[in-house]
C-alpha cells in the first residue's frame, strides 16, 4: 500500500482504519540537535509531501541558542537536502511547510520558558484552527526528560481532561536501569496520561518489523509450527558495520546492552515470541509483548554467566575504511570496559516455548550490516535417508531479513538432479520485487501514529521496565565479575569466538548472512 494513495488521511497501521491527522502544533525540544535535523524534520517533510499533514500545522523548535525563525528554517532546509531519503527535495513542499516552522529560545530547566512557550503557542498564526492540540517531542539529552515533563505540566501544557490533545514523545534512552526507568515513568505519568506518552523505539516504525505481525497471524501455514514441537531455536542478530561514530560520550556509558539489546532486540524478540493478541488494538498487542518478557525468569548469575558474552572491537579495516579501536574513539575512556558486542541466550518459560533457546546478539564494527531473525526448525527424522544422504539432511530454517534487502526466505532439502543426494535450496520473497511502493522511513510512521494517538508502535511503561529487569541482570553479573579486561574482536569479523562457542556448546551455530557467503 502506498501512503501517497491515502491522501489526505493517514494509512492504517496494523489495526486502525485510516485517521486524519488533526491540526496540531508540534514542539521539538532539542531543536538544534542531530536527531531533529537528520530524522524528525525530514520525516515531517515526507508527511507533508505525501499530503498526510493538514494545512493547519505548525512546528516549533525549542532550544537554548539564540536564532531567528529564518535561520532555523535555513538550517533545517540544508539538513533536509543532505539527509532526505528521497532526492531531490521538493522545494515547493518544503517552502510551504517551512513557512509554518518557528524557533523558540528557552532553557529546558527553566519553568518560565514553558510559560512563555504556552503564550507563543496561543499566539501562532495557525492557532485559531489548531486550538490546543499539541505534540511535544523530547529529542533532548535524557537528563532533561523529567524537567521538561514537570515544566510542561506547570505551564498547563500536559495531559488534560478537556478534550484537547496534549501528547508527549520521548526518545530513547529510556532510563539506564530498572530503577531509573521506573522513576522516569513516574515523573512522566505525573504530568501526562500513559495513553498520551509515546516512547519511541524506531525499530517498531520499520515496515518489516510490523510485517512480523502479518507474517505470523495472517497466514495459516506458519503459526501451527511456531512452537517448541517444531522449532529448535531462534536467532536474532542486529549487526552493524559502523563503529560509535562520534557518539563515544553517550555510548561509553551505555554499551551494546543498553543501546541496542534493551530496546531494539527485545522488540524483535517479543514480536517473534508473543501469543496471538485478542485483537489488533494497541493494548492487546502490547499486553502480549509484555507477557513474553514476564515469562523469562530472572536468570541466576551462575546460569547467566554461561549464557552471556560481551566484547569490544579492536581497530582495523572494514572494506577499505579504517576504524579505530573502540578505546581510541573520541570521548571514550582509554581503558573502557564497555561492551560493543553482546550475545545472550534466553528461554521463555511458557507453554509455547519451553526448552527453546532464543539467542540474541548485536555489535558494532562487524563484518556486515544486517538485521535478521532466523527460526531454525528441528531436524527431520532421517531414517529414510540414513543409508545414502543422511549427513546432508539439514534443518529447515526461516530467515526474516529486517534490513537491508528486506526479505523472507525458507530453505528446504531438495534432491540434487541425477544424484541420491539432497541440497538446501531457498524459496525467497523480497519486498523490492513484490512491492514497488514508497517505503516510509520509521520516523514518518511513528510521527503519524503519535499525531493521531495510535500507541501500538510505542513502548508501554511496563514493557520498558520488564526489559530493564532482564538487562539489569547482565549488569549485576558484570559488576560482580570485576574484570580487568574484555575479550577483543577484530573489526570486520562477526564478533568474538566466545559468541560462536555460546551456540557450539549447544550443538548449534549462527546462521551466516548471505552477504558473507563465499
Ligand atoms: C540506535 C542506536 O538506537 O539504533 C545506534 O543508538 C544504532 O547505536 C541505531 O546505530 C541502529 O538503527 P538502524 O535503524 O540503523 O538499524
Amino acid at each position: 500500500m502506498s501512503i501517497a494513495n491515502l491522501d489526505p488521511t493517514c494509512p492504517p497501521m496494523i489495526s486502525n482504519a485510516p485517521m486524519r491527522v488533526p491540526p496540531t502544533a508540534a514542539v521539538i525540544f532539542g531543536a538544534t540537535g542531530d536527531l531533529t535535523h537528520r530524522k524528525i524534520v525530514p520525516a515531517f517533510y515526507h508527511l507533508a509531501k505525501n499530503k498526510l499533514l493538514p494545512d493547519d500545522f505548525a512546528i516549533i523548535g525549542f532550544a537554548r541558542r539564540p536564532k531567528s525563525d529564518d535561520e532555523f528554517r535555513n538550517n533545517l532546509g540544508e539538513a533536509l537536502r543532505k539527509f532526505s531519503h528521497t532526492q531531490p527535495v521538493d522545494e515547493e513542499v518544503w517552502n510551504k511547510l517551512s513557512a509554518h516552522i518557528y524557533y523558540f529560545q528557552g532553557e529546558l530547566d527553566d519553568a518560565e520558558a514553558y510559560k512563555r512557550l504556552a503564550q507563543k503557542l496561543k499566539g501562532l498564526p495557525e492557532s485559531a484552527k489548531i486550538g490546543e492540540n499539541y505534540l511535544f517531542y523530547l529529542a533532548t539529552a535524557p537528563n532533561y526528560f523529567g524537567d521538561a515533563a514537570k515544566n510542561l505540566a506547570a505551564a498547563g501544557l500536559a495531559s488534560r481532561a478537556d478534550g484537547t490533545r496534549h501528547r508527549l514523545i520521548v526518545e530513547k534512552p529510556f532510563g539506564e536501569d530498572l530503577q531509573s526507568a521506573q522513576e522516569l515513568n513516574r515523573t512522566l505519568q505525573s504530568a501526562f496520561a500513559e495513553k498520551d506518552i509515546f516512547r519511541i523505539d524506531h525499530y517498531l516504525g520499520k515496515e518489516t518489523v510490523q510485517n512480523l505481525i502479518y507474517f505470523r497471524f495472517a497466514n495459516a501455514i506458519y503459526e501451527p509450527l511456531w512452537n517448541r514441537r517444531y522449532i529448535d531455536h531462534v536467532q536474532i542478530t542486529v549487526a552493524e558495520q559502523v563503529g560509535v561514530e562520534g557518539r563515544g560520550g553517550y555510548y561509553d556509558h551505555a554499551g551494546a546492552s543498553r543501546d541496542m539489546l534493551q530496546n531494539h532486540l527485545f522488540q524483535l524478540f517479543t514480536l517473534t515470541a508473543m501469543e496471538p493478541p485478542a485483537s489488533l488494538d494497541a493494548e492487546s498487542i502490547r499486553d502480549e509483548k509484555v507477557k513474553v518478557l514476564r515469562s523469562i525468569a530472572t536468570p541466576a548469575p551462575e546460569s547467566l554467566q554461561k549464557n552471556l558474552v560481551r566484547a569490544q572491537y579492536g581497530g582495523g579495516y572494514i572494506g577499505n575504511k579504517a576504524i579505530p579501536a573502540y578505546r581510541q574513539e573520541d570521548r571514550v575512556d582509554h581503558q573502557s570496559l564497555t561492551e560493543t558486542f553482546v550475545a545472550v541466550r534466553f528461554e521463555v518459560d511458557n507453554w509455547r516455548w519451553s526448552g527453546v533457546p532464543f539467542y540474541l546478539r548485536t555489535g558494532k564494527a562487524l563484518a556486515a550490516q544486517f538485521t535478521e531473525i532466523n527460526i531454525i526448525f528441528k531436524r527431520p527424522p532421517s531414517v529414510l535417508f540414513a543409508a545414502s544422504a543422511s549427513s546432508k539432511i539439514h534443518r529447515n530454517s526461516l530467515r526474516i531479513r529486517i534490513q537491508p534487502n528486506e526479505s523472507i526466505s525458507i530453505n528446504f532439502n531438495a534432491k540434487v538432479p541425477g544424484k541420491a543426494e539432497s541440497e538446501l535450496v531457498n524459496m525467497d520473497f523480497s519486498y523490492k520485487s513484490s512491492f514497488d511502493d514508497y517505503l516510509p522511513e520509521a520516523y514518518e510512521r511513528l510521527l503519524v501514529d503519535a499525531l493521531v494517538g495510535e500507541s501500538t508502535l510505542f513502548t508501554r511503561a511496563d514493557e520498558v521496565e520488564q526489559a530493564w529487569r532482564l538487562v539489569d541482570c547482565l549488569h549485576n553479573l558484570w559488576s560482580k565479575q570485576k574484570i580487568k579486561d574484555l575479550p577483543l574482536y577484530a573489526c570486520g569479523s562477526m564478533g568474538p569466538v566466545e559468541a560462536d562457542l555460546l551456540l557450539e556448546k549447544d550443538g548449534r551455530h549462527w546462521t551466516r548472512p548471505r552477504e558473507l557467503k563465499t
